[in-house]
């Protein structure tokens, strides 16, 4: 791979990443699903740490959708076991970056501890101001929007005045559009990702699974991304 040259670069201000291919990875290599799992997050932590030194300011990760409860209880289990230790290990991290984690998602059906793990590093690191991170568990993009119209009707607001500004407000975190949304291990689908926010967003599909998908690959991406021609409906200028 030849070197990249960083200054002349795009950086992004928000990516979001669909975190996929996990179970393949193990597959292809004799072992369980549960072990691919721990592959992935174990890359995640690093991945994040190098998002945040190449200048991105929000970094949204999909860990788990409202749907992913649909597999086997054993995987689910080991998932909110991971989630529980990795909130755990993030936190000097974040608290060496100054950055600051947000969650998006559903409360109901996650354990208590995982909620617990949540709440907690949302706590720690509250007032970080280096850059945030948005982990997305049980989430889901239609369940977000559906969230944020009850919100909206339950508030008595007049909503012949309300403005698409408005609607980011309602939900779950006011953050700005998905610049670059990367999905790893082939795919080539939203599967309910950030609906409303990946609206403009430029998307970027690399072969490569999770757990092989390192730094060089995300300088892979920003080149892709820097080369694109975003025109928002606008003709070229
Ligand atoms: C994504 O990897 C991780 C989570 C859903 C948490 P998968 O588990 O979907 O891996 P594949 O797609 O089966 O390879
Ligand atoms: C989407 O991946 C959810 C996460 C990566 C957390 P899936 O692997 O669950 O999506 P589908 O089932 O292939 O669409
Ligand atoms: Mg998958």
């Amino acid at each position: 791979m030849e070197a990249v040259d960083y200054s002349k670069l795009k950086i992004p201000t928000h990516v979001g990443i669909i975190v996929d291919g996990n179970g393949r990875w193990a597959k292809e290599r004799g072992l369980s699903r549960l072990k691919g799992h721990d592959a992935g997050f174990d890359n995640l932590r690093e991945l994040v740490k190098y998002i945040h030194k190449r200048g991105v300011k929000y970094l949204s990760l999909y860990v788990f959708s409202t749907e992913n409860f649909k597999r086997p209880k054993e995987e689910v289990d080991h998932l909110m076991d991971l989630f529980v230790i990795m909130y755990k290990r993030y936190r000097d991290d974040f608290a060496k970056n100054n950055i600051k984690v947000v969650f998006s998602g559903r409360d109901e059906p996650l354990p208590k501890k995982v909620i617990k793990a949540r709440d907690e590093l949302v706590e720690l690191t509250k007032n970080n101001t280096g850059g945030t991170v948005n982990f997305c568990m049980n989430y889901g993009g239609r369940a977000e929007i559906l969230d944020a119209i009850k919100k909206i009707a339950k508030s008595g607001v007049d909503v012949d005045s309300l403005t698409e500004e408005d609607i980011r407000k309602y939900l779950y975190q006011d953050l700005p559009d998905v610049d670059l949304m990367i999905r790893t291990s082939g795919e080539l689908r939203l599967s309910n990702f950030l609906l409303w926010q990946n609206s403009y967003a430029e998307f970027y599909f690399p072969k490569t699974k999770f757990p092989d998908f390192h730094e060089a690959d995300f300088d892979q991406a920003l080149i892709e991304y820097t080369s694109r021609d975003r025109r928002f409906g606008n003709v070229k200028k």
